[in-house]
């Protein structure tokens, strides 16, 4: 049994999609998310920028005390994963490889689609999580395509409407000629977009985020290491971010539901 509270960050409001999925699969875990709002998006810095930004949340994370951190963002998994790993002590997972088992768990053809920031499709982390679980679970073509200005829509609060419709038939039309069956949503902003992005890649694909494959390997780690919140009460959940906090927090509603009460400003 650990009390102490499983730390997740993404750029902004993203992440909230994992927590979602946390929170329904571990209603008794404590949670701080941190949003950084005021630096993001991401998915145009360079990845070592993220890297930078991510060891630097990992470490507040870590000084709030948290046991376990869930990096909720695919560029800054991509980024920092790794350094992220060899650097501190506690569970550190990413959203990409979660994404990519459940892909390969759900293609009937093994035409698998992704779709990410720019910087998560120019790292190639897709690719690479792809060969190496490929050889195991045996299936798999990835088309990888960047739609870079999804996350900004959705930072407003904008999940629908025309200007998005556009960009998504004009971002999609590569995964609709390449004929996937499946379709990796890989930004944790993407899951709320959802509707927009079926419309115009077609009903017959499905779409898969990360969140709940991510929320599983969660699970699996506190329970096996005796650290999940067992036999006790509803966890609490604590939010920040790094730039206007009634702004999320309206997001925060909109996007997670009433969990999200309160905002506390981070300055970095
Ligand atoms: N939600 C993030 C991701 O999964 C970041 C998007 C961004 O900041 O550009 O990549």
């Amino acid at each position: 049994m650990d009390e102490r509270p499983i730390g997740v960050f993404d750029s902004g409001v993203g992440g909230l999609t994992v927590v979602r999925s946390l929170i329904d699969l571990l209603p008794r875990e404590n949670l701080i998310y941190f949003g950084d709002t005021g630096r993001g998006p991401y998915g145009g810095r360079s990845l070592e920028e993220v890297r930078c930004f991510s060891i630097q949340i990992v470490q507040w994370l870590v000084d709030q005390g948290v046991k376990l951190v869930v990096i909720a963002c695919n560029t800054a998994s991509a980024a920092a994963l790794q350094e992220a790993r060899a650097r501190f002590r506690v569970p550190i997972i990413g959203v990409v490889e979660p994404g990519v088992r459940a892909a390969l768990k759900t293609s009937r053809q093994g035409r698998v689609g992704m779709i990410g920031t720019a910087g998560t499709v120019a790292s190639g982390a897709y690719e690479d999580a792809m060969r190496a679980m490929r050889g195991r679970e045996g299936k798999g073509d990835l088309i990888s395509v960047a739609c870079p200005r999804f996350v900004e829509f959705v930072e407003k609060g904008e999940v629908w409407g025309a200007e998005i419709s556009r960009l998504a038939s004009m971002y999609l039309m590569p995964l609709r000629e390449a004929c996937v069956d499946t379709l990796i949503l890989g930004c944790t902003h993407y899951p709320l977009l959802a509707r927009v992005i079926s419309d115009a890649v077609g009903r017959h694909v499905t779409l898969l985020s990360s969140a709940d494959e991510t929320a599983f390997e969660v699970t699996d780690i506190l329970v096996r290491t005796g650290k999940d919140r067992r036999g006790l009460g509803l966890g609490w959940h604590r939010f920040v971010c790094t730039s206007d906090t009634e702004h999320f927090r309206l997001l925060g509603v909109q996007f997670l539901g009433p969990e999200v009460r309160e905002v506390a400003f981070v300055g970095f």
